[in-house]
Parts: C-alpha cells; sequence; structure tokens
C-alpha cells in the first residue's frame, strides 16, 4: 500500500473542460499544467486525469485507439510527461486513466482481430466462430467484419471487449483465462501500465475493473485472478503506485490487488441515498435540508463494506464524477457544505470532480457529446472567471468543445476566491483540516457514536475526533458527551458538553 494514499485527496480533471491553454476550444495538458498551483492551493495533492490517449472520441476517449500515445488534441506524450513533472514539483501525483477491459473498434489490434487469416492477434478480442451465432447474456456485433464470427462488445458497439477468457469455458469459442491468447492480453496490459509508470505517472484508475473475465464470473474470481496476477507483478515493480477500481465492491477489489475502490452511484444504494435518491420521484437524501433522509439507509450499506475492507484498502467516496449529475443539480450551498464536511472526514481517500468546489451546475438539455448523453450536463468547462467563455478559452464560443453555463448567476472561482463566505473557500478549508490532523485521513479508526432512524444528528468519531452532522432544518441533539473538548471546526452553530451535542440547523462540528 502506498503510504501517501494516507493522506491523499483527489481532484478529477476532464482534460477537454478544465482549461484551453491553445486558444482550439478544449481543454489541454498545457491548460492542466497552468493551473496546478490552484489545484495545489486547494489542498489536492493527487490527480486523476480522465483518458487523454489517441482516440476516435466516441466515448470520450473510453475508446482508446493507441494507448501509448497521447492525444494530439491535448498535446504530446513529452507534453504529458511534463505535466507528471510539474505536477511532482508541486506536490501532486497523477493517476491515468486505464481502460482495460475494451478498445476503440480502431485500435490496430482490433484492425488485425477482425481479418479472415489467422494472425497472432485473432484471439486479443472475443470472437464466436460463426457470424450467426451469439447470445448467453453478452452483447454481440455480428456482420460488420469480414471474419466468420461476431464479436463481443463491452460498453458502447465501437467498444469491443479484450478477451481474458472464460471462467467456465462452455462454448467452442471460449477460451480458458490460462489461455494463450487471453495471457498475451494480460501482458499487453502490464506493458502499457509499465510504459506510463516509467514516465512519471504515478498509478491508474481501472475503468470497468471488474468486466475482464466473462461469464460465469459471478463473483468475480476470475477477474480478481487476473488482476492478482497483474497488480501483484506491477505493485512489486513500482511499489508507490496506486490502482483505483471502478468496481463498486470494495470485498472484491481489495482483495486483489486494488488500494481504492470507487462507492458508486448505485440505484438504492449506500451512497445513492446520500445526495441523489431523487430518481423515485421524492427526494429522501439524507443532505436535502428537508427529504427526511435517513443515514441508517447509508451506514446498513456502508458499515460492512468499511467493516470487511478496511485492514486491506480504501473505499472512496466522490462528490460526483463524470458520469454522474453533479451534486448541486440537488443540492443548496448550505447542504452541500455539510455534505462536503462529511465528505473530507470520513476514511478512505476522497475524489473531488473539478468545478465541484465552485458549485458548478449540471446543464440539463445539452446535445450528447462523444457519447455523453445524460452525462454531457456534468462535463461542462470549468468556470475560471466572469471573463470571455468564463475564463476556460479563448477561443469563439461556437468553437468550444461544450457550452458553458448560460446562467447569469453562474459560479465562478475568481469571484468565490475573493468572498470569504463562498463554498470554494469552506471546500478549501476543509480539505486543509484534513491534511492537520492525520486523524481525519484515509486510514484513522472510524465509528459511529451516534444514528438513529430518520433523526439527526449523525456523529461519529475518527480517532479521538468527533463529527456531528445535521443537514436538517431543526435543531438536533446526541446525547453524546463531549465536555472538555475543543471545537476545530464549525458551520452554524454548535454546542458540546457532558450532556450532549447540540447542533442548530444545517450545521456542522468538529471537536478534538
Ligand atoms: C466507465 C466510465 O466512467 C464511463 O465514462 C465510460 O463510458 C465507460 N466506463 C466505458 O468505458
Amino acid at each position: 500500500m502506498p503510504d501517501w494514499l494516507k493522506d491523499a485527496v483527489f481532484y478529477e480533471i476532464y482534460p477537454q473542460s478544465f482549461k484551453d491553454a491553445g486558444g482550439d476550444g478544449i481543454g489541454d495538458f498545457e491548460g492542466i499544467i497552468q493551473k496546478l498551483d490552484y489545484v495545489r492551493d486547494l489542498g489536492c495533492n493527487a490527480i486523476w486525469l480522465n483518458p487523454c490517449f489517441d482516440s476516435p472520441f466516441k466515448d470520450a476517449g473510453y475508446d482508446v485507439r493507441d494507448y501509448k500515445k497521447a492525444a494530439p488534441r491535448y498535446g504530446t506524450t513529452e507534453d504529458l510527461v511534463r505535466l507528471f513533472e510539474e505536477a511532482h514539483h508541486r506536490g501532486i501525483r497523477v493517476l491515468l486513466d486505464l481502460v482495460p477491459g475494451h478498445t476503440s473498434e480502431e485500435h490496430p489490434w482490433f484492425l488485425e482481430s477482425r481479418k479472415p487469416e489467422s494472425n497472432p492477434l485473432s484471439g486479443r478480442y472475443i470472437w464466436t466462430d460463426f457470424v450467426f451465432k451469439w447470445g448467453g447474456g453478452l452483447n454481440f456485433i455480428s456482420g460488420e467484419a469480414e471474419r466468420d464470427g461476431g464479436y463481443v462488445i463491452n460498453f458502447f458497439k465501437c467498444q469491443p471487449a479484450l478477451n481474458y477468457g472464460f471462467l467456465h469455458p462452455s462454448e467452442s469459442w471460449h477460451q480458458r483465462i490460462d489461455s494463450p491468447d487471453a495471457l498475451s492480453t494480460r501482458e499487453a496490459v502490464k506493458d502499457i501500465m509499465r510504459f506510463w509508470l516509467s514516465r512519471g505517472c504515478d498509478g491508474f484508475r481501472v475503468d470497468m475493473a471488474d468486466s475482464l473475465v466473462k461469464f460465469d464470473d459471478e463473483n468475480k474470481s476470475g477477474t480478481c485472478a487476473v488482476w492478482r496476477d497483474i497488480l501483484g507483478e506491477i505493485g512489486k515493480e513500482y511499489p508507490e503506485a496506486a490502482f483505483a477500481a471502478e468496481w463498486c465492491s470494495p470485498w472484491q477489489a481489495l482483495s486483489c490487488g486494488f488500494h481504492m475502490d470507487f462507492y458508486l452511484d448505485h440505484l438504492g444504494n449506500g451512497y445513492n441515498t446520500l445526495l441523489r435518491d431523487y430518481k423515485s420521484g421524492e427526494d429522501h437524501s439524507y443532505f436535502k435540508k428537508d427529504a427526511g433522509g435517513d443515514i441508517l439507509r447509508f451506514l446498513r450499506d456502508y458499515l460492512p463494506r468499511y467493516n470487511d475492507t478496511r485492514e486491506e484498502g480504501y473505499i472512496s467516496l466522490i462528490s460526483c464524477n463524470h458520469d454522474t449529475q453533479r451534486p448541486s443539480f440537488n443540492l443548496g450551498k448550505r447542504e452541500l457544505e455539510i455534505f462536503y464536511a462529511f465528505l473530507f472526514t470520513m476514511p478512505g481517500v476522497p475524489f473531488l470532480y473539478y468545478g465541484d468546489e465552485i458549485g458548478m451546475r449540471y446543464i440539463e438539455g445539452l446535445p450528447t457529446k462523444e457519447g455523453g448523453y445524460y452525462r454531457t450536463g456534468t462535463r461542462t468547462p470549468m468556470q475560471w472567471t466572469k471573463g470571455k467563455n468564463m475564463g476556460f478559452s479563448e477561443a469563439e464560443e461556437k468553437d468550444l468543445y461544450l457550452p458553458v453555463d448560460p446562467a447569469p448567476d453562474a459560479p465562478d472561482l475568481e469571484s468565490q476566491m475573493e468572498d470569504p463566505s463562498s463554498l470554494y473557500h469552506r471546500v478549501r478549508d476543509l480539505i486543509r483540516l484534513r491534511h492537520k490532523y492525520p486523524e481525519l485521513g484515509s486510514d484513522a479508526a472510524f465509528g459511529v457514536l451516534f444514528a438513529e432512524e430518520k433523526k439527526n444528528p449523525f456523529v461519529y468519531r475518527r480517532g479521538s475526533m468527533i463529527i456531528a452532522l445535521n443537514p436538517s432544518g431543526q435543531e438536533a441533539f446526541a446525547p453524546v458527551p463531549a465536555s472538555g473538548r475543543r471545537k476545530v471546526y464549525e458551520i452554524g452553530q454548535g454546542r458540546a458538553d457532558d450532556q450532549g451535542i447540540l447542533l442548530g440547523p444545517q450545521s456542522c462540528l468538529i471537536l478534538k
């Protein structure tokens, strides 16, 4: 386990939309380099960069055409290496986004694999042996290649699945997970990882990490075996490298070599109940002021995950990511502040999505861009200033990757920096607090002190510190004796004595 994760706070950057230094309307590496001081001053000491490799961008870069080449629209591979160096000078680590489950249909491996003549890459993807054969719970594309067979896709049509084999081969065209073709896919992934790690990248966020081995891999033992091999080997060569899984089952992901696993927004799971529990029509999100949310719905799902895995690695809570609606879609400023107090005082390694620190909005109704569909509204340009294109780019408005938030009161960083009561300052203060007290870090002990059905506050401890949250609009009391403790942070109003902790409406108290 890399030691630096204990104090890591990540900032996710969607490179298309962060900062355009070249003036062509799309973000680039140089733009990110120019903003590294900003990232550091916010308190983030690590970055997750969404895919920035050569790609036809039918799924925003998750359709990779060349894993070892930076996408020219962001700069050169050398520019990306410079970004690593500049980040390191500022004490910031950089994770790239590894997409091991599929490539673009334009990847040279696939162009070879689809040929009718047998060749060394014929088995790099999953093909049936007869074009009219499909089914078995997988998604196939047939009739597109001269090769007599259909191929499995992992996500969109443009993303053929790489072949890591089947755990229980049951058809003539199913290969075993230790077949030569499946093993050579693994080696190809290790080769890509070495390529970037040897150039200064600090690890990977791994896309759809649970998707490698095909059916019937229900408990993921096949996919886990693949990762144990890959991460075991690479981890020995690069012990400081960090690996974050997009998996959402930490008991699986962390046991096979990942250091972090994201707690994703799956309908009805614990994370979903915090911010985005509005899909049923009624809103019951815990951090929504008067929605009558219930922290036990989060804890019932979270605590077993945490207790089962705390010795092995970290559960990563997120403000949002490039696939979810931004938290400000549902929460107002004070609601967000209390949510951020939670995000930055919980165990595990937290991730903040660019722009969430100023409450950037989810923009509804945008036409889909690069396979974004509803996700497009979360991927609009960072709002740096009130100036042209909100400081994102000097390009003509019509040339922007996506429009900036058109609202007259769209939040911008510059104004929030000048306003000590802004969300930006709140987020920065909370991240600073996390760095100041190791007891708020990733691995310090966590325990629930007060949590009752449909009641507030929610009170928990990290080491010897106590955090009390009351997102509701009413005063809330918890009989948790706390005399002799010092307030180290407060939102709204709170009081602690030997009787317990009393919080005013929409308040938070952090005690030491
Ligand atoms: C998950 C990524 O987060 C998402 O953006 C992408 O479309 C799919 N995986 C496919 O790679």
